[in-house]
């Protein structure tokens, strides 16, 4: 089975560019962050179980499908991911959502947890963790452990930019987990920061810099 899927569809590429570019403002960047969640939540969820249900149509009966009721849950990781819950909600309003809170220190580039909130159930829910960006894969990875700690079996793992690094990072700790990007850059800087990226996620959702 395929584990990273690129999402390289036009719609995705053209709005990624424009949260590419440093002179889109704030307002832009969270309604598209928030958009993208929405389109890659389309490809994320197309093995969704379904089962058959007979329904009248105006016309005659058919069978036809509906979604088995899969009990599903998303886990943004703080801040970052919290501008693409909207998106995934849009498409899967009855999803619980749980919460990591991690900040990437600075100078050692290791994930600090200061936060986590789960839902009661989530041990038998499939679950999204959701982060804009996957850099050198420290906070995917610890978010990851963090759910698996709950009992969870099905995790996948949305970001939108990711760094080949973070790729190899979760693929090495986490083999089970299925990745969905919708783009892959070419490298880290010094800093941990995605080349040519977009920049620090969190301030430009959020207007922090
Ligand atoms: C960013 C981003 C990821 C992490 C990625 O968060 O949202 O969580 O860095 O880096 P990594 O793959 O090297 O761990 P940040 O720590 O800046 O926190 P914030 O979301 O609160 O801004
Ligand atoms: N976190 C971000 O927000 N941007 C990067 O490029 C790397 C980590």
């Amino acid at each position: 089975m395929e584990m990273v899927h690129v999402l390289d569809h036009p719609l995705l590429q053209h709005k990624l560019s424009i949260l590419r570019d440093e002179t889109t403002g704030v307002k832009d960047f969270r309604e598209i962050v928030c958009e993208i969640a929405t389109l890659m939540c389309y490809d994320a969820t197309r093995n969704l179980p379904l089962q058959a249900v007979e329904v009248q149509t105006p016309v005659a009966k058919a069978v036809t499908y509906q979604l088995a009721g899969k009990k599903l849950a998303i886990v943004p990781v703080l801040r970052a991911g919290l501008g693409m819950v909207e998106g995934i909600l849009t498409l899967i309003p009855s999803a619980k959502v749980g919460h990591i809170g991690l900040f990437r220190d600075p100078d050692t580039l290791e994930p600090v947890k200061y936060y986590c909130k789960m839902p009661t159930d989530i041990a038998d829910r499939d679950v999204i963790i959701l982060d804009p960006m996957l850099a050198t894969g420290g906070s995917a990875s610890a978010a990851i452990s963090f759910v698996k700690e709950y009992g969870v079996k099905n995790i996948k793992l949305m970001n939108i930019l990711a760094a080949p690094e973070g790729i190899a990072r979760v693929r090495k700790d986490h083999p089970d987990v299925e990745i969905y990007v919708a783009a892959v850059d070419d490298q880290l800087n010094d800093h941990g920061y995605i080349v040519p990226g977009l920049g620090d996620a969190g301030d430009r959702i959020f207007g922090t810099k």
